[in-house]
């Protein structure tokens, strides 16, 4: 078996942290020359130090993957450090999101959630997809979650932006077979990284996802470990966690009855603070929706 991220030269967003720091460590481990992306600068430069400790190579670039110009001088930036083109883009960066149900949830939260977890990894795809195919070889991985299809109340901004993914993903996988470049989506329940401390997750349902990833969550190294192997093996999907796979087939087995259970177990999802309608107090300008200007 070919192993794709074997001395990859990749670039991974938001790897200034978590997954895409795990990420981006473990395919150094692997022997790649990696690109370490994020808007965080001071978390990009920890994770070029850390790999650079490990003897590696890696360099930090400053990026905001919902801006298109910037996601394009990653490009640019990537291709002139490595000197050919990366052998694996890791769409990662993402933003956490949740606590209100739709119609409180006020319209600068879907537009800051899309904006980022799904335009970023649509500007990733439309930027890198060109010079991967061009060049016959390597891959993509998206990263989702399971999110994606388990539709849990109060969280539709980010269920949205993740399904968003999946459905890129698949379509990217069909566009590019037989062309060498092979299509990975990531997937996972709770994983325990700084996701939850963003300003996007009410505090209640924060405190609750923070005890359950405590309790129950992988560790981002186990799901960087996870992802690279699936990919090595050419899986498109990869649904790391037990709890994740039982919600994907139970919804695919049973979509009314589970949607049903999932109202019901939303209920527990502790309170947001009150809030007055979105719609009588949101002015976000909503001719944009794509949040590359934010
Ligand atoms: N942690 C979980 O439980 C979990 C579960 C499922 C999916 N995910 C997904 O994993 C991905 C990584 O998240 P994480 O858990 O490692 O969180 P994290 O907060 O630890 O890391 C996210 C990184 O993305 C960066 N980022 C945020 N906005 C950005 C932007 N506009 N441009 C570039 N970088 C940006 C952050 O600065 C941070 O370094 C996200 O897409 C997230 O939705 C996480």
């Amino acid at each position: 078996m070919a192993r794709r991220t074997k001395n990859a030269d990749a670039v991974v967003t938001g790897a200034g942290s978590g997954i895409g720091r795990a990420v981006a460590r473990e395919i150094a481990r692997r022997g790649g020359r990696v690109v370490v992306a994020d808007v965080d600068d001071v978390g990009a430069k920890e994770t070029v130090a850390a790999i650079e400790a490990a003897g590696g190579e890696a360099l930090a670039v400053d990026c905001d993957v919902a801006d298109l110009a910037q996601v394009q001088a990653l490009h640019d930036t990537a291709l002139d450090w490595l000197d050919r083109p990366p052998h694996l883009v890791v769409n990662n960066a993402g933003i956490g999101a949740g606590g209100k149900v739709v119609g409180e949830a006020p319209m600068s939260e879907w537009q800051r959630t899309l904006g980022i977890n799904l335009w970023g990894v649509i500007n990733g795809c439309h930027v890198f997809v060109p010079t991967l195919r061009a060049a016959g070889r390597g891959g993509i991985i998206n990263v989702a979650s399971a999110a994606g299809f388990t539709a849990a109340p109060r969280m539709a901004a980010y269920n949205v932006s993740k399904a968003g993914v999946v459905s890129l993903s698949e379509t990217l996988a069909a566009e590019l077979t037989g062309t060498g470049v092979a299509v990975t989506v990531l997937c996972p329940t709770f994983v325990k990284t700084n996701i939850f401390d963003g300003d996007l997750i009410d505090p209640g349902a924060a405190g609750l996802a923070r005890r359950i990833a405590g309790i129950a969550g992988f560790s981002a190294d186990r799901v960087a470990r996870t992802t690279l192997d699936a990919h090595d093996k050419g899986r498109l999907y990869v649904v790391p966690q037990l709890d994740a796979q039982l919600l994907w087939r139970t919804k695919r087995l049973l979509p009314a009855p589970y949607t049903r259970a999932a109202g019901l177990l939303g209920r527990f999802v502790p309170d947001a603070e009150p809030t007055t309608p979105a719609h009588q107090t949101d002015q976000t300008d909503q001719t944009d929706q794509t949040g590359a200007t934010r």
